[in-house]
């Protein structure tokens, strides 16, 4: 018999499949895109518990369509969302970061997946706003160590970033994201009619992350977004529509290309503007929104990059307008705390564990990785950026 040595070493791949669907009017007339995701294991109904971000089913009939139609079709098994004080189809949570900022909503999804018996094969479709997603996917995530989920983003922001991507998180010790995993969706469908009801700013938070990715990408797609921000922010859905796809794509194809999905390196390009970004929202108690703070945090690093790795001064200026004709805010007072500020690059450090690694712009589509931050530089770059929010353009 051979012997087994002391020490070895495997790799091993994993095949992962991601599956993206993008609708028109999922509910009404491409139902069947839901449907054709829901597989029947051994010709037995698969479980499905509907989770819905509780703002959205007040402003959307459409949510209400939604679970009726899976509440009555023969090939699902829709189990009971509700509690004894408030039956329904579907379980309803607050959107936002208040779902995040406690164990609360996880723990009574966590219930509920146990009561409603629901294992590996069955699925928890979630309907709503990056945060809902966020919440309800981590449930998802560690319960029998993985349900399918498959995400309904409802918001610009959660279709063209957050909902594709392959994360989930609560947040807890007063930190962003500190609890989560890395699980990727069973699928994603980003359906045009279901963003109808988002309001106005949320609408316009998405495309600072669409504004991000084309920097770090493509810019073609950055001109296109800053030839069309006016357009798109007063919500023609072609447009909008269209640059949420674009967004998402670069998203998806990062992440699925890119060589680390689960971010064991250091370098987190997808998260460039995100240091600044990630405090600044948690300095002002969550009332600035995630996409808020992002076009913030990349406004201040693209006047950083300028100022120490040659990105273009053209180029800033084209970003800061671009942004501002999204109707994206370019300034925030909690940048005038710059000394807990910059704590939060420690913070963005000890997520990620090794060397500080922050990605900046040498030029539109070439970032590069830095591993210190000039703080005098970081100084001058915000009060660079205070200057210019006070100007019209
Ligand atoms: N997991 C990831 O990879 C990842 C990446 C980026 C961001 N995020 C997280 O996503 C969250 C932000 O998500 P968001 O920007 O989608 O906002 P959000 O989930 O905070 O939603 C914003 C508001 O819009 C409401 N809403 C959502 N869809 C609606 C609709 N169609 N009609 C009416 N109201 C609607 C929500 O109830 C909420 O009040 C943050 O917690 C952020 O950390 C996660
Ligand atoms: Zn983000």
């Amino acid at each position: 018999m051979s012997s087994v040595p002391n020490s070895f070493d495997i790799d091993f791949n994993v095949p992962f499949r991601h599956r993206v669907r993008f609708t028109q009017d999922l509910v009404e007339a491409e139902f069947e895109t839901l449907l054709d995701l829901l597989e029947s294991a051994a010709g037995v109904q698969p479980r499905v518990l509907l989770v819905v971000d509780e703002q959205l089913a007040i402003e959307s009939a459409r949510i209400g369509e939604l679970a009726r139609k899976l509440e009555e079709h023969p090939d699902v098994l829709l189990m009971d969302g509700g509690s004894s004080e408030r039956p329904g189809p579907a379980v309803a949570l607050p959107g936002g970061e208040k779902v995040k900022n406690s164990t609360e909503y996880v723990e009574q999804l966590l219930a509920l997946i146990h009561e409603r018996q629901l294992d590996r094969r069955s699925y928890i479709v979630v309907v709503g706003g990056g945060a809902v997603l966020d919440a309800a996917s981590y449930a998802a995530a560690i319960a029998h160590r993985g349900i399918r989920v498959i995400r309904i983003p409802t918001t610009t922001l959660a279709q063209g970033d957050s909902g594709v991507g392959v994360k989930n998180a609560i947040n807890y010790f007063k930190k962003k994201n500190w609890v989560g995993s890395f699980a990727v969706p069973w699928a994603v469908i980003n359906d045009a009619a279901l963003l109808e009801s988002l309001p106005d700013r949320d609408f316009r938070c998405g495309f600072s992350e669409a504004v991000k990715v084309s920097l770090l990408k493509s810019d073609d797609d950055f001109s296109f977004l800053c030839q069309n921000a006016k357009a798109i922010s007063s919500r023609d859905m072609d447009l909008a529509f269209g640059a949420v796809k674009k967004s998402c794509f670069w998203h998806l194809k990062h992440i699925t290309q890119g060589g680390d999905p689960f971010e064991a390196l250091e370098a987190r390009p997808l998260d460039f503007g995100h240091w600044s970004a990630h405090k600044m929202e948690q300095m002002s108690g969550y009332r600035l929104r995630h996409g808020e703070a992002v076009g913030i945090g990349v406004a201040l690093d693209c006047i950083y990059s300028s100022h120490v790795h040659g990105l273009p001064q053209s180029d800033v200026s084209r970003v800061l307008q671009c942004l501002e004709e999204f109707g994206l805010p370019l300034w925030d007072t909690t940048l005038n705390d710059f000394e807990v500020l910059v704590a939060g690059l420690e913070e963005f450090r000890q997520h990620l564990g090794g060397r500080l690694t922050v990605t900046m712009l040498r030029d539109v589509g070439d970032p590069i990785d830095v591993h210190e931050v000039d703080y005098e530089q970081m100084r001058a770059s915000i009060v660079e950026l205070k200057k210019v929010s006070q100007r019209c353009w």
